[in-house]
């Protein structure tokens, strides 16, 4: 059979998460001004041509009016993105409240809030409902743009109950579902009022994706332990039915970043940081200012390294860019005063009339900033308490080819798994061994930080985000294939 010229053999893929990859900007009644944010994961599908990508998510602003809603649907459509509208209630009590306040601090290890944990535990069933509801109005745009033969790709944690929904209305969607966030212990798992319900609407899928091996075993004993399923090699089986489970780390896509380093812009940038820093080391923190991020234990093990080694303090600074995120979650502005508070305290105690040793902002940075940034840098600290993989130190790797920099790196980033054989890694509560790490990295010789980097730039070079995403779709495909042939038998 040979298909007609001019029909797409391309796959049609609906990613659905959370937040589409556009900030949108209203400026007028019904215009909207639009900026896509090329992250990994926009990356990652642009650059898969076997796919013919279409995002479902929340544009992160709340439109109430029809007109507005009309134009920011015709807007969005332009750049392949469908709208789900969520008024300001659902977005407070869904993704301030239980997305943001609840599972993520506990994936991330750091249980609920501490200072309102009986405030949480009684508001508790108000946002597990407001969760459930949101998943639901995700699942009915799905539902409108469903078309057979559609692969349906849902992200993280915002949207663990989005498989249940799609399977009940439609059993052959073929659904994938991919967690960005570690899957915790399942003792941690345990201890969520709603773990039984969450971890059966993720079931739903033919397919559920880690980043890391480990994660992905969580997730099995939490599914045998708590809801006493079987686990087997390929996955979670109940009753018959296989919900495939594997780990897919993410990458990035290490050519833009190698490329943004050739633009003259980018190359005029190196030459002002260079000449800025000049005979001083530079290190780099790149976050969004997160409590999963360890910022305060950096800075921390940043001035015990200034104390004990007097020689370095007016030869090295620390450049920190910490992102404003989730601004209106109180435990994240708590985060922020407490960041201000050490940073003013250490260049009070270590700054003199014309230098300051940590440059602190609290901002992002445009793309080609960031690549220039990346490629000054001497050490880069990556000292996450607990993250999903983090790609700041890929993005680190990519663009170090000329100077061979040092990547501390935690341990409990998912990013350790891969990029250990090259980077030091750290326990980042261990404040004397970070500040031990710092010394090492500043003098490290110039032949074990080309030894380390080549390890680093060959991973982060072929184990990329495209090939990522290539290989999760293709997996559903094949688990879904597979699954018919079963019931077949
Ligand atoms: C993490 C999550 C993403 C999320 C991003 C930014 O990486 O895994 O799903 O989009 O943080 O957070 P925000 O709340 O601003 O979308």
């Amino acid at each position: 059979y040979e298909r007609p010229e001019g029909i797409s053999v391309r796959q049609r893929l609906l990613v659905v998460a959370n937040r589409l990859p556009v900030s949108a900007v209203r400026r007028g009644e019904d215009s909207w001004y639009l900026e896509i944010s090329a992250g990994g994961l926009v990356s990652a599908l642009l650059g898969v041509k076997e796919f013919e990508a279409r995002w479902i998510g929340w544009a992160g602003v709340n439109v109430p009016d029809e007109i507005g809603q009309k134009a920011l649907t015709k807007a969005l459509a332009e750049k392949r993105c469908i709208p789900v509208f969520l008024d300001e209630e659902i977005v407070h009590q869904y993704y301030n409240g239980y997305c943001n306040n609840i599972l993520w601090p506990l994936f991330h290890y750091l249980g609920l809030p501490q200072e309102d944990r009986l405030a949480t535990t009684r508001s508790f069933q108000s946002q597990f409902a407001a969760y459930e509801k949101a998943n639901q109005m995700f699942a009915d745009v799905v539902k409108k743009h469903y078309e057979e033969g559609d692969v349906v790709w849902c992200h993280d944690y915002h949207l663990m109950f989005l498989p249940k929904c799609l399977k009940e209305h439609n059993s052959n969607m073929k659904v994938g579902w991919f967690l960005h966030t570690p899957f915790p212990s399942s003792e941690i798992h345990r201890t969520l009022p709603s773990r039984s319900e969450l971890l059966r609407a993720v079931l739903a899928a033919d397919l559920v994706g880690f980043h890391t091996y480990d994660y992905a075993r969580h997730f099995v004993s939490a599914c045998t332990r708590i809801l006493g399923l079987e686990g087997t090699p390929e996955g979670v089986e109940d009753q018959g039915r296989l919900t495939r489970v594997a780990a897919f780390p993410i990458g990035i896509d290490s050519e833009r970043f190698i490329r943004a380093l050739e633009v003259p812009q980018v190359q005029e940038h190196i030459k002002e940081l260079k000449e800025r820093f000049a005979g001083r080391k530079v290190m780099l923190g790149v976050d969004r200012l997160d409590m999963i991020k360890g910022i305060p234990q950096k800075i921390l093990a940043f001035e015990k390294f200034l104390e004990e080694n007097s020689t370095w303090r007016d030869k090295v600074v620390l450049l920190q860019i910490a992102v404003p995120t989730r601004t209106d979650v109180p435990e994240y502005q708590k985060l922020t005063s407490q960041v201000h508070e050490i940073v003013g305290r250490i260049n009070g105690r270590f700054g003199t009339l014309t230098t300051v040793p940590i440059h602190h902002l609290d901002r992002s940075l445009d793309f080609h900033k960031l690549c220039a940034l990346y490629a000054v840098t001497d050490v880069a600290l990556v000292t996450s308490l607990r993250d999903g993989m983090n790609l700041v130190s890929y993005e680190f790797v990519a663009c170090q080819d000329a100077k061979k920099g040092v990547l501390i790196l935690s341990e409990f980033a998912g990013a350790a798994q891969s990029l250990g054989a090259g980077a030091i890694l750290v326990n980042p509560w261990n404040i004397t061994e970070v500040a031990a790490s710092i010394g090492q990295a500043l003098d490290m010789s110039a032949e074990e930080r080309e030894k380390r980097h080549w390890l680093n730039f060959a991973h982060v070079t072929t184990h990329t985000a495209q090939e990522w995403a290539e290989t999760f779709v293709s997996e559903l495909n094949d688990t879904v294939v597979e699954a018919q042939l079963r019931t077949r038998q």
